[in-house]
């Protein structure tokens, strides 16, 4: 049993599912769990309207299916690609002044949950926080969170928020707990990097009022460098971003049945400089002409199809986009390399 059914009738949220469990911990480790059951992405309508564009696009977020996930995990761990593991060494290196900094009892609340390394590490670092709060539209990922989370941290309540905090009308469930000044959103990964900078700035903007003045938000954000390592970290040798990337046509083919073949594209990573962003495209080898629920639509050899694109930052350029959005920076870390930083910001 699950505890208290507390229906949706005082809730903020509409469509929902709530149990607050009362006593020993609940379903997968967690003492609250609210379902929203945020909308499906739907890839059909997305990818007919993207592929009306000119040049013709799929949102990243179509890249995390179950191969997609198993393929960043890979991706993670190649040697090329320096994000996850140069983040992980600074989460791991912030020590007492990260603690000192953030103070005790503090509500954590992570928006997505990849693997739970990072926030096991942040828990770690902290001065007993008091609560750990995983948002995600992914159900599944966030039961594998919280309860490897939940079983590693038994003094800290554990909630799981099923939910898109993406869309601008996101507020935190009732059931969260702690003072607004007491509440620290973690945002890690540099996921930031796949919006405009435009869009980054209304997301942090969303984030502050989510917050209140008085929260803080830990956000990493990966940094502007040289051409040669961020292609590299792109084009890994062992090929599993390319992999990842042409697993957009595989899900074509196979969850939409278009008639499109993954042999006909390939992987195209690029540093943008002007614009400081990586670039990721599929390249048409030939000419080809499908359907995608009855519309035709043609592909021309050497068209690229825009995947992905991932903005690098300078750590004084992210600050004024924080700053713009109602933050004021307490503390910025970076590598000794300058690959990543990770800001420590205020809503002021
Ligand atoms: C997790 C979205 C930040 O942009 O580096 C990795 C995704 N794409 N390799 C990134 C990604 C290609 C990643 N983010």
């Amino acid at each position: 049993m699950f505890g208290t059914f507390t229906g949706n009738t005082t809730n903020m949220h509409t469509n929902i599912d709530v149990f607050v469990h009362q006593g020993s911990k609940g379903f997968e480790g967690c003492d609250y769990f609210i379902n929203e059951e945020p909308a499906k992405a739907d890839f059909l309508s997305e990818l007919k309207k993207g592929f009306l564009e000119t040049p013709k696009v799929i949102s990243p977020k179509f890249f995390y299916d179950e191969l997609g996930m198993q393929l960043f995990g890979k991706i993670t761990e190649t040697p090329e690609y320096y994000v996850t593991r140069v983040e992980l060494e600074l989460l791991e290196n912030l020590g007492n002044e990260l603690s000192e900094l953030v103070g005790k009892n503090k509500v954590v609340i992570e928006y997505g949950c990849g693997s739970s390394r990072k926030i096991a590490t942040l828990l770690r670092t902290l001065n007993s926080p008091s609560e750990y709060l995983a948002i995600d539209i992914s159900p599944d990922a966030l039961k594998e969170t919280t309860g490897t989370i939940a079983s590693a941290f038994p003094n800290v309540r554990v909630g799981g928020l099923c939910a898109d905090f993406y869309s601008s009308s996101f507020v935190l469930p009732r059931e969260v707990g702690g003072s607004k000044d007491s509440r620290l959103v973690f945002f890690p990964g540099s996921t930031i990097g796949n919006q405009e900078p435009r869009e980054a700035q209304k997301f942090l903007e969303n984030i502050h009022n989510v917050l209140g003045v008085g929260g803080n938000l830990l956000i990493g954000v990966d940094l502007r460098k040289s051409k040669d390592l961020l292609e590299a970290a792109y084009n890994d040798q062992m090929g599993y971003t390319a992999d990842f990337n042409l697993n957009l046509i595989s899900r074509m083919k196979n969850e939409l049945e278009i008639d499109i073949s993954r042999d006909a594209f390939n992987h195209l990573a690029f540093y943008n400089e002007e614009k400081s962003r990586i670039e990721m495209h599929l390249v048409a080898s030939v000419d080809q002409e499908f359907e995608i629920d009855g519309t035709k639509f043609t592909i021309l050899k050497d068209e690229a199809i825009h995947t992905e694109n991932s903005y690098k930052y300078t750590s004084e350029d992210f600050e004024t986009i924080a700053v713009n959005s109602g933050f004021k920076l307490e503390k910025c870390w970076s590598d000794p390399d300058d690959l990543f930083s990770i800001q420590y910001l205020k809503a002021v």
